[in-house]
C-alpha cells in the first residue's frame, strides 16, 4: 500500500513533537529530582545542625536523661525526622519515636562513625522502602568528641503532581497544535504535489491538453513552471516526429521502387508497400530476416558483401518468381545516432528498382531493328540480283525478262507492304488518330469482314462458321480498326490453318464489353512463343510465314489498334490442335466510369 507523502509528513511532524516532548519531560523531570534531592540533603543538614547545637548545650548544662528524651521526642516530631543520640564510641544513647517514619533500625551507622571522626556525613540509604537520608554530626568540646545525632528522614523525591500534570496538558497541547499545523502545512505541499503528479501522468499518457496551475511562490510553483514548458516542448517534439513520420511514410508509399531497410544482422525493420508488392509478400515483415522473406541468393550475397564492406553497392538480379523479375538493385549502408557500429554503420538501405519492362523494351528494341534490317535485306538482296542479271540485256530473253520483273515488282511490293505497316504501328504507337472512336455496329463489321474471306477459305476448303448472338451491342471503335483487326486475325486463321479445317467467329456481349473469338482448328503456337507474337516481325518459326509473304507485323497492328481505342487482344492456343484470338471492345451503351487515378 502506498503512504502519501501527507501523511508521511504528518506522521513525522507528530514524531519529532512526541520525542521533543518525551525529551523535555525527561530533562524537567531528573531536574527537579535532583532540586528536590538538594533541597532535602541541605534541609537535613540543617535540621541536625539545629538539633546538634540545641542538644549540645543541653548536654553541657548537664540535664538529665529525660529531660533530654523528651527534647529529643519534640524535635522528631516537629522535623519529621528520626533522631538517634549517640556517644563518643557510637553507642545509642537516646532513640526518638518511630511515629510516622518507618523503622529503619540502626545498626549500620557508617555516617556516624564517619561523623565522629571529621565532624559531620552524609548517606543515602536504599530499603524496601524507599531511599532514607541519614545525616550525622558530631557534638565536640574543644578537640574532644563528646558523641553524634543522627537525623533520618525519607527521601519524597516524587515531584508534584501539579507539575506532572502540567507538562503533560502543555505536551497534549504541543501535540494537538503541532497536528494541526501540519495537516495545514502539509496540505499547502501535498495538494500541488498531487496535482503535479497527475500532470505528469497525463503527460506520459501522450495527453498535453491540460496546463497545470500552481499558485505557489516556491520551489513548487518553480516546479510547476518547469512541468508546464516541458509539457509544451514534448507536445510540440511529438507532434513534429509524427508529422515527420507521416512524411516518411507517405514518401516511402508513394515510391515505385521497393524499399528495406535492415540492421547489421539482417534483420527487416522497414519496408514500403512496393517492395512487398515486387516480391510477392503478404503481412507483416518487420523483425523477420531477410532470408526468410526473399530467397534470393544474389541479393543475399549483395546484402552481405555491403555490411562486410560497410560500401554502398549496385547489382542487377533476376527473381525466382515467375514470370521473373529484372531489378537493379542498390545497397546503401547508414548510421543512427547511438546505435553503429565502430565504423558508424548500423544497417542498410536497399533500394529496388523494378527494370523488367524497361529489359523488355530494350529487347524489343533491338530485334525490332534486327528484324527491319533483317527482312528489308532479303527482297533488296533478291532485287538486287534480278537487276543486275537484267542489266546483261543481250543475254536474256524476254519472257525470262518479264518474270524477273514481276519477281522484283513483287519484292518492291513486300517492301512497300512492310514499309506502311510499320508507319502504321508508328502512327498507333504516337496516337495519332485520323477518327476518335465512335458507336460502331460490331456485327456488320464481322459479317462483312466473313465475306471478303469466303473465296479465300473456299479455295483452301476451309469452313467459316459464324455464331453471333441475336443482338449485339454498339461498341466504341473506329470503322479502320475494326477492318484492321478482323482482316489480321481472319487472314491468319485462314493463313495458318491447313485445308479442310474450320474457322469459327463467335461474340459475345458482357456488361461492360463485348468479346469476339476467332476459333481455328490449325496448327497452334507453342506456348514460349504465347506471349510475344503480338511483338512486332514476331513469327514462331521465321520459315512459317515468309513463305505465305508474312512479316510478322499483323498481331503488332492488331494489338496497337485496339490498345489505341481502349480494347485489348489475347490468344490461347494448343500447338498442332489450333488457337483462338480474342478481341475485346468498350460497349457504346455503358457510360464509361471515369475513373480519377487513370
Ligand atoms: N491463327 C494462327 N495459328 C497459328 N499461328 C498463328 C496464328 N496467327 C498468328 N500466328 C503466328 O503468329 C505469328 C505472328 O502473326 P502476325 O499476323 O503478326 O504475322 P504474319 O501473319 O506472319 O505476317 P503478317 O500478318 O504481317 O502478314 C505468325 O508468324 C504465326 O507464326
Ligand atoms: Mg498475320
Amino acid at each position: 500500500m502506498q503512504i502519501s507523502i501527507r501523511w508521511k509528513l504528518i506522521a513525522t511532524f507528530l514524531g519529532l513533537t512526541l520525542g521533543i516532548f518525551l525529551l523535555v519531560e525527561f530533562f524537567i523531570g531528573t531536574g527537579v529530582k535532583r532540586l528536590l534531592e538538594e533541597k532535602e540533603r541541605t534541609s537535613l543538614s540543617r535540621d541536625c545542625r539545629i538539633v546538634a547545637g540545641v542538644l549540645s548545650n543541653k548536654l553541657e548544662d548537664g540535664n538529665a536523661a529525660g529531660a533530654l528524651d523528651s527534647l529529643v521526642h519534640n524535635f522528631s516530631a516537629l522535623l519529621e525526622a528520626r533522631i538517634i543520640i549517640y556517644d563518643s564510641l557510637g553507642r545509642v544513647l537516646i532513640l526518638s519515636d518511630v511515629g510516622s517514619i518507618p523503622d529503619f533500625g540502626n545498626a549500620e551507622n557508617p555516617e556516624v562513625r564517619k561523623a565522629l571522626d571529621s565532624g559531620e556525613a552524609m548517606r543515602l540509604h536504599s530499603t524496601e522502602n524507599g531511599e532514607i537520608l541519614h545525616y550525622a554530626y558530631a557534638f565536640r568540646r574543644g578537640a574532644r568528641t563528646l558523641g553524634a545525632v543522627r537525623l533520618s528522614r525519607p527521601m519524597d523525591l516524587q515531584p508534584n503532581f501539579a507539575i506532572y500534570r502540567m507538562i503533560s496538558l502543555t505536551g497534549l497541547v504541543c501535540v494537538v497544535a503541532v497536528l494541526g499545523l501540519s495537516v495545514v502545512i502539509t496540505g499547502r505541499i501535498a495538494g500541488p504535489l498531487q496535482r503535479m503528479v497527475r500532470f505528469a501522468n497525463q503527460v506520459a499518457a501522450n495527453y498535453f491538453d491540460k496546463k497545470l496551475f500552481v499558485q505557489n511562490k516556491d520551489e513548487l510553483g518553480e516546479l510547476a513552471a518547469a512541468l508546464n514548458s516541458m509539457s509544451q516542448r514534448l507536445s510540440r517534439t511529438l507532434e513534429q516526429i509524427t508529422s515527420e513520420r507521416n512524411h516518411l511514410q507517405a514518401i516511402l508509399a508513394g515510391m515505385e521502387e521497393g524499399v528495406l531497410v535492415t540492421d547489421l544482422q539482417g534483420k527487416i525493420f522497414l519496408t514500403n508497400p512496393s517492395f512487398k508488392e515486387i516480391f510477392s509478400i503478404a503481412g507483416p515483415v518487420e523483425g523477420k530476416s531477410v532470408l526468410e522473406i526473399v530467397r534470393n541468393v544474389t541479393l543475399q550475397k549483395a546484402l552481405t558483401a555491403a555490411i562486410r564492406n560497410r560500401q554502398s553497392m549496385a547489382v542487377e538480379f533476376t527473381t525466382n518468381e515467375t514470370p521473373p523479375k529484372v531489378l537493379e538493385l542498390h545497397v546503401v549502408p547508414f548510421g543512427r545516432a547511438g546505435f553503429s557500429d565502430q565504423n558508424g554503420v548500423s544497417g542498410l538501405v536497399a533500394v529496388f528498382h523494378d527494370v523488367s519492362e524497361l529489359k523488355q523494351l530494350e529487347r524489343v528494341r533491338r530485334d525490332f531493328i534486327a528484324n527491319v534490317s533483317h527482312e528489308l535485306r532479303t527482297p533488296l538482296t533478291s532485287i538486287k540480283g534480278f537487276a543486275e542479271t537484267l542489266l546483261d540485256v543481250e543475254k536474256i530473253d524476254p519472257a525470262q525478262a518479264r518474270e524477273f520483273l514481276e519477281t522484283i515488282n513483287r519484292n518492291v511490293d513486300r517492301m512497300s507492304r512492310m514499309v506502311e505497316d510499320l508507319l502504321e504501328i508508328s502512327r498507333l504507337e504516337s496516337q495519332q488518330f485520323d477518327q476518335p472512336p465512335a458507336p460502331l455496329e460490331l456485327a456488320e463489321f464481322i459479317h462483312d469482314a466473313v465475306r471478303s474471306f469466303q473465296e479465300l477459305s473456299a479455295k483452301k476448303t476451309i469452313q467459316l462458321q459464324l455464331e453471333l448472338p441475336e443482338e449485339l451491342p454498339l461498341v466504341l471503335a473506329t470503322e479502320r480498326t475494326l477492318e484492321q483487326v478482323l482482316s489480321n486475325l481472319l487472314e491468319n486463321a485462314v493463313k495458318y490453318t491447313p485445308e479442310g479445317g474450320h474457322i469459327i467467329i463467335r461474340a459475345v456481349a458482357l456488361p461492360q464489353e463485348a468479346i469476339v473469338h476467332i476459333q481455328d482448328t490449325g496448327i497452334g503456337i507453342p506456348s514460349v512463343d504465347l506471349d510475344r507474337i503480338f511483338e512486332r516481325f514476331y513469327r514462331v518459326e521465321k520459315g512459317r510465314s515468309t513463305d505465305s509473304g508474312g512479316t510478322g507485323l499483323g498481331l503488332s497492328i492488331v494489338k496497337h489498334s485496339l490498345q489505341a481505342i481502349g480494347g485489348r487482344v489475347w490468344a490461347e492456343s494448343a500447338l498442332g490442335s489450333g488457337s483462338t484470338f480474342s478481341f475485346a471492345l468498350r460497349r457504346a451503351d455503358i457510360v464509361p466510369v471515369v475513373d480519377e487515378q487513370q
